[in-house]
């Protein structure tokens, strides 16, 4: 049963665009005429908005192109107007110094483009890593109906009869290059086999973590995000999405009535059991502060503890989402979360997600794990304290050799990237295998733009000892492809005068993730002296965006946003333009 239309055509928000008798309204209808298009094509219809994030350089996006006739052929058939804006592309394989450096830009620009232009509702078309916290950011600080489209999964990737997963066995084959273990032809053939059709990554990196979470918090129709990009159920997809948000409008279905501190808890939960990247605490956090919903790092810390690992994905697990999708995808993998969701939270659908998920099965209990089978009982992700790390710092426990949750041993500190680069692999450096390696100066505003620098390399001597993982502690964020012992995220962050600027050669650094801290043995006296002579690294950037950045992002334990575009500071004057 469709539900009855709470707006009339007049009620729109185009219709001050279009229906109104002025001199701007004969602009805005002479110049659609221009563009080919009759009076009844768009007159009294809900006019959607596609942002759109293809682009040439995106390998993620490129079947957008594609997606989005299907998509306008959905909102046709509704009754809608579609117009396609094209925004920003955040393409992760491409972009300097990193993606992470423009996720608040692209927030911007999808607000901007909603508020400036004739926008009843919009589907956002994303999915490479940061292009999905991006558009919803964007989306739920607009507030009109809004529905997301992700991108989808790329096939698995094939190398001598096996399988290859995004970033994770790109670091992994690496590490064996540089150990003299494979030659130049076989890195040749993973380069050539890794990424073999459009779609995002299909490790439960990123990109697959951040489209889940939108599903979950009720932003996509049941089902889209598992589906791969290439496989023809994904354009049917793209269409029904573009049937549905026309209906949206004229319910009048927006984040703000979807978005709740409990649709949130659902998302880190269906997060934590999917094993998912660490960067969706980031971006998690931010989403949820633009619609005026406190989550905080100890959320997830909570959360972890009582939600299990299920899906078997790399780089926790074994499996791909090509895999995952077969096996039933996230519909399935809901199911077997009894009691750890809310499953009458509001979605995109009309429907509730305990509605959206009726029916679903598994079909693979190896790819989704029973509960009794899980990967890991609990502690998916984890959140540190301590003297290094005081306002927190992240761990994925599940995807680290777990002889290192509790290790102490002395710090090799690299002051930041550069430096690091110069000396990881000279056969001088002091380091073992018990080594604690520390790099400063990699954090929002220290690198700037928080990179993913946070899996940092193992030593060349020790990798040819065998050695494949080590404490790493860094403020930098990590490719959710990635796996290791590493200390993430770490707040305050070094360029700032956090700790972790503190720290030197030889200090004990102890990681403890049962107990959640990381501490150096250092004490309060020394640190103050250290502190006296510690000196701010210039900053980075003396003009252009680099400079409204530095100015005004947040610390990762808030989401790394602009302060600006927090809703307490709405203002007038970022309201409906005149
Ligand atoms: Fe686009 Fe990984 S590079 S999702
Ligand atoms: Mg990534």
């Amino acid at each position: 049963m469709t539900p009855p239309r709470k707006k009339t055509p007049e009620e729109l928000r185009s219709h001050r665009w279009y229906g109104v008798k002025d001199l701007r309204a004969f602009g805005h209808r002479s110049r659609t005429a221009q563009m080919g298009f009759h009076r009844d094509d768009y007159a009294g219809k809900p006019v959607i908005a596609i942002i759109n994030t293809w682009s040439d350089i995106n390998s993620c996006h490129t079947h957008f192109k594609q997606r989005v006739e299907e998509v306008k052929r959905g909102i046709w058939q509704a009754g809608g107007f579609p117009v396609e804006m094209p925004a920003m592309s955040l393409a992760e394989p491409f972009q300097k110094p990193t993606t992470m450096l423009f996720r608040n830009l692209l927030a911007m620009e999808t607000e901007e483009l909603l508020r400036s232009y004739p926008a009843d509702g919009c589907v956002l078309m994303g999915g490479c890593d940061k292009t999905t916290p991006a558009l919803i950011m964007g989306a739920v600080s607009m507030d009109l109906p809004t529905i997301f489209m992700p991108a989808g999964p790329m096939l698995r990737g094939d190398y001598k009869g096996g399988f290859l997963g995004s970033g994770s066995d790109t670091w992994k084959y690496w590490a064996e290059l540089r150990a003299g273990n494979i030659g130049e032809q076989d890195w040749r053939d993973v380069e050539d086999g890794i990424a073999r059709s459009p779609g995002h990554c299909m490790t439960m990196g990123t990109a697959s973590t951040m489209t889940s979470a939108a599903e979950v918090l009720g932003l996509t129709l049941p089902g889209a995000a598992s589906i791969p990009a290439p496989d023809s159920r994904h354009a049917q997809m793209a269409s029904l999405t573009g049937r549905r948000i026309v209906d949206m409008v004229w319910e009048d279905l927006k984040p703000s009535d979807i978005l709740t501190a409990k649709s949130f808890d659902n998302a880190v939960t269906a997060v934590l059991a999917l094993g998912g990247s660490t960067n969706a605490i980031v971006h998690l956090i931010a989403m949820a502060r633009r619609a005026g919903i406190a989550l905080d790092l100890a959320r997830f810390d909570a959360l972890a503890r009582e939600t299990p690992v299920l899906a078997n994905l790399r780089p926790s697990g074994k499996y791909l989402m090509e895999d995952f999708f077969y096996a039933g995808g996230l519909r399935a993998l809901l199911t077997r979360l009894p009691g750890l969701l809310d499953l009458g939270q509001t979605t995109v659908s009309g429907r509730t997600l305990g509605e959206n998920i009726e029916g679903a099965q598994v079909f693979d209990d190896d790819v989704i794990r029973t509960r009794e089978n899980a990967l890991l009982q609990s502690g998916g992700l984890a959140v540190l304290t301590g003297n290094l790390a005081p306002q927190g710092a992240v761990i994925k426990p599940a995807a680290m050799e777990q002889r290192l949750r509790k290790h102490t041993g002395p710090a090799v500190v690299f002051k930041d990237y550069a430096d690091m680069a110069a000396r990881i692999d000279s056969p001088d450096l002091a380091v073992t295998a018990d080594s604690v390696i520390v790099l400063q100066s990699a954090g929002p505003q220290g690198a700037p733009g928080m990179p993913e620098w946070g899996q940092l390399p193992i030593p060349q001597k020790l990798l040819k000892e065998g050695v494949r993982d080590m404490v790493r502690i860094s403020d930098a964020r990590m490719s959710g492809t990635s796996y290791g012992a590493c200390v993430l995220h770490v707040t305050p962050e070094s360029h700032v005068g956090g700790p972790l600027a503190l720290v030197r050669d030889g200090d004990l650094v102890t990681l403890d993730v049962d107990a959640r801290r990381i501490d150096m043995q250092v004490d309060d006296a020394e640190l103050a002296r250290r502190r006296i002579a510690w000196q701010a690294p210039p900053e980075k950037f003396s003009r252009g965006y680099g400079v409204l950045y530095l100015k005004h992002v947040g610390q990762a334990d808030t989401g790394c946003d602009f302060d600006f575009l927090e809703p307490e500071s709405k203002t007038a004057s970022s309201g409906e333009p005149e």
